[in-house]
């Protein structure tokens, strides 16, 4: 099978194509490089021997889309942006990007009769939780602009299944991804300052920050600081291949991609401290505006649908971060993004 992969340049994506291609199929990554690396895509060939074919292009330019995509059998729609605060800021990019994208993509796929679809969606459609762990059922509030371009995108795909029922859509609800390849040849490097807890912490161990801010020691969880589902990145796309090959049936369905356990950030801090055996000084500041006490994934659907389940450790999720972190002190930047 031929799986086309918007967005399959950026950090997730580039994890899912060595699997796929570890897997035996064959890709064709879409992506505009916003925010995606071509040399990540050539690290693919270094860690599985495989290529992978990469088209540059936006998924707002359906016509373009639409014929890179010629001859696949299934779409894996990654693209899109995510940062929280930034989608407070710029509202409109945000929907334009990922809802509209995603509109000319589902276009695009009618067009070639492509009707099998694995969609990135993200736990923030949960909002704030009103039981835990967050099933599948849990009702859906997102809280900002992002999560809402996330909850519209699931709307359409079941509008769109409802509507035709060959369709074959599996949602995808990721917890919080985070670590590397244990190669460190393809990892997160985000531009400018991180947003995201793990990729902070590896670079405060780099010694690129001082310090970590605690974003709030004050919370109803047990050590007081922010609880979270952190999932390795090469679990997670195992998952996608998991999903794929569930796909046998036409439905919708969506699925927790999470393990189940919470870590607070001070466990975080700890365990990357004990693999990568520098010290990780922190700073108890206060909260971040928007910032959920804790949550957690019920991991169990995943299980029960895709025969999938983590099975990373919150070391092993360190130790492959600090890999990826200490490489790329010593090597040219692009070689992650
Ligand atoms: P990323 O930014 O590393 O990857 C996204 C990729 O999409 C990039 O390569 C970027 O160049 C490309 N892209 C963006 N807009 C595009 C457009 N209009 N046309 C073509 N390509 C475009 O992000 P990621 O962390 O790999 O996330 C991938 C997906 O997973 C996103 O949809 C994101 O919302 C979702 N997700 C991520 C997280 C997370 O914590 N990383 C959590 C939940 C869900
Ligand atoms: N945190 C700090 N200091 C930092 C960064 C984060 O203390 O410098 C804390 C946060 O307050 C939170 C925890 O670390 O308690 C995790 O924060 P992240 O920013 O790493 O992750 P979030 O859970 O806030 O959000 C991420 C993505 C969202 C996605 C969500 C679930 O940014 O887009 O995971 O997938 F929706």
């Amino acid at each position: 099978m031929k799986i086309f992969i918007t967005g399959g340049a950026g950090y997730i994506g580039t994890h899912i194509c060595v699997e796929l291609l570890q897997t035996g199929y064959d890709i064709v990554v879409y992506d505009n490089l916003s925010n995606g690396s071509t040399e990540a895509i050539h690290q693919l060939k270094t860690i599985t021997g495989k290529t992978a074919v990469l088209i540059i292009g936006d998924i707002r330019d359906e016509a373009r889309m639409s014929e890179a995509m010629r001859g696949c059998d299934a779409v894996i729609h990654l693209a899109g942006l995510k940062a929280v605060g930034e989608s407070v800021e710029k509202p409109l990019d945000y929907y334009d990007n990922n809802v509209h994208g995603t509109l000319c993509l589902l276009r695009a796929m009618q067009a070639n009769n492509i009707k099998t679809l694995v969609f990135s969606s993200s736990a923030t459609v949960y909002g704030d939780p009103v039981k835990l762990p967050f099933s599948e059922s849990h009702p859906l509030q997102p809280t900002n602009p992002y999560g809402k371009t996330k909850l519209v995108i699931e709307d359409i795909l079941r509008d769109l299944y409802h509507s035709d029922s060959k369709w074959k859509i599996v949602i995808l609800r990721y917890f919080n991804p985070v670590g590397a390849h244990p190669s460190g040849l393809i990892g997160e490097d985000p531009l400018g300052i991180p947003n995201n807890l793990m990729p902070f912490i590896a670079q405060v161990a780099a010694g690129k920050h001082k310090f970590l801010n605690v974003y709030g020691d004050d919370y109803p969880t047990p050590d007081g600081t922010g609880v979270r589902d952190y999932i390795h990145i090469v679990d997670l796309a195992q998952g996608h291949v998991k999903a794929l090959e569930a796909l046998s049936v036409p439905q919708c369905t969506p699925i927790n991609l999470g393990t189940g356990q919470g870590y607070s950030v001070l466990d975080l801090v700890k365990a990357f401290s004990n693999a990568s055996g520098k010290e990780i000084p922190y700073e108890i500041v206060p909260r971040r505006a928007g910032d959920i006490a804790e949550f957690y994934a019920d991991p169990s659907l995943a299980q029960k649908i895709l025969k999938w389940s983590a099975s990373k450790t919150l070391d092993d999720m360190c130790r492959d971060t600090w890999n990826f972190q200490s490489k790329i002190k010593c090597v040219p930047k692009s070689v992650g993004k």
